[in-house]
């Protein structure tokens, strides 16, 4: 989202400034363009040379080259940007830009920006605590500054609390969802992803090598597009991060049904990602089967219940239902029965032919089929990207 975009960096005389590199690599590698103003004690902390090599652009600092006597103009920059983010900002600095006091390039830029300003505090928690402070960053707020609250934690000063800039990852995050279109909004959006685990004993199971990845991702893209997201998850690795998720753990397709069947009523779009087993021991042992003294133990084996399949015979006009399918061959017509047999609106198809996609790798490549037959085929890309592509689908095909 932030491909394109103008962004202003402006950094502060803190610590704090050597996390400001880190952000700037994020914000170019996400396209952004990126413009560092420092303060002349920003350049206590981090040189420009480092910041320049990594937006590939001179850093300015003061009003005019000391070279050649160029004078560079705030009021173009305020108007370049489509966004401003300062990172870090001290207290002087926040005090500076709540009142006024246009003393250096980086507060003229401020007071010149048109675009949307963020600003991510750094200083002892003494400092952040106190009233001026506060009441700086309250007149920011009021002037529509949106300020990437600190995280609590060890402090420079070996103190800890309320004060360490939040993390570069974090802001960049909150820039990206700034510019990401939430046409998702006010829409609740169901998800199953990860394998399912069908208990034999206590201590074994049937399951398989779903890595969840591919569900997390629509979980996400979802969730930053403006959608309420269930995630019902099966046994996985990875976490997810998102205020508009939540998380039901799971074991069993049992389990996994009875989760998506309590969120399926309110929903309005249900994303089938899950690897459910499709089957499970007739019953659980209920202490650990032994291998001495026994015969080699028969498992015997039911069928699991078909989540998608039972969600689409309860499906309400105007929900939508999107499965997943993994096929090794005759691909589109099994796909095609399944959006019958199911009640499918779409179905996702990935390749296990294609090398760097399928499970676990951070790689897909998928064709969606859609209840009239059409297929549309994308190219290999990451999971976030395909995420967004299966979510653009949903928006714009229904
Ligand atoms: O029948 P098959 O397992 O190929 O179907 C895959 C699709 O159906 C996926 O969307 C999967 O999440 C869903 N499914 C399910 N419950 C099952 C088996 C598959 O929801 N028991």
């Amino acid at each position: 989202m932030l491909k394109g975009k103008h962004i202003i960096l402006g950094i502060c005389g803190g610590i704090a400034a050597y996390k400001s590199a880190t952000l700037l690599r994020l914000l170019v590698k996400a396209g952004a363009e990126v413009q560092v103003v420092i303060t002349p004690a920003g350049k206590e902390f981090i040189t420009p040379v480092t910041l320049s090599a990594l937006s590939g652009k001179p850093v300015v600092s003061e009003f005019f080259s000391a070279n050649t006597g160029e004078w560079h103009s705030h009021v173009d920059l305020g108007l370049w940007a489509d966004a401003m983010v300062i990172a870090p900002a001290t207290a002087s600095s926040i005090a500076k830009m709540a009142h006024g006091v246009a003393d250096n390039m980086l507060i003229t830029t401020y007071l010149s920006a048109k675009a949307p300003v963020f600003v991510a505090p750094a200083m002892d928690l003494d400092m952040m605590a106190h009233p001026s402070t506060v009441a700086n960053l309250e007149l920011l707020r009021s002037y529509g500054c949106h300020i990437i609250e600190p995280a609590e934690g060890e402090l420079a000063s070996h103190l800890v609390g309320k004060g360490r800039m939040e993390e570069p990852e974090k802001i960049f995050d909150v820039l990206d969802d700034f510019f990401t279109p939430k046409d998702l909004a006010g829409r609740r959006v169901l998800i199953t992803a990860g394998p399912t685990r069908e208990r034999i004993d206590p201590v074994r199971y049937i399951s398989n090598y779903s890595s969840g990845k591919m569900g997390y991702a629509i979980a996400l893209e979802a969730a930053r597009r403006g959608a309420d997201v269930t995630l019902v998850s099966g046994p996985v690795s990875i976490g997810i991060d998102h205020p508009r998720v939540r998380v039901v753990s799971v074991e069993s397709a049992r389990e996994m049904l009875d989760a998506s069947m309590a969120a399926w009523p309110e929903s309005d779009v249900a994303v089938m990602c899950a690897a459910v087993a499709d089957y499970a021991p007739a019953s659980a042992a209920d202490s650990k089967i032994k291998r001495e003294h026994q015969d080699v133990p028969v498992l015997h084996l039911v069928k699991n219940p078909d989540i998608a399949a039972t969600l689409g015979q309860c499906k309400r006009p105007g929900q939508i239902l999107v499965g997943f399918a993994l096929e090794t061959d005759h691909e589109i017509d099994n796909a095609a029965e399944k959006i019958r047999r199911k009640g499918l609106d779409a179905i996702v198809l990935n390749s296990l032919r294609d090398a760097g996609a399928g499970f676990g790798v951070d790689t897909n490549k998928v064709t969606i089929i859609a209840a009239d037959g059409t297929s549309t085929p994308y190219p290999l890309k990451p999971k976030a990207a395909v995420a967004a592509d299966i979510i653009d689908y949903i928006t714009t095909k229904n």
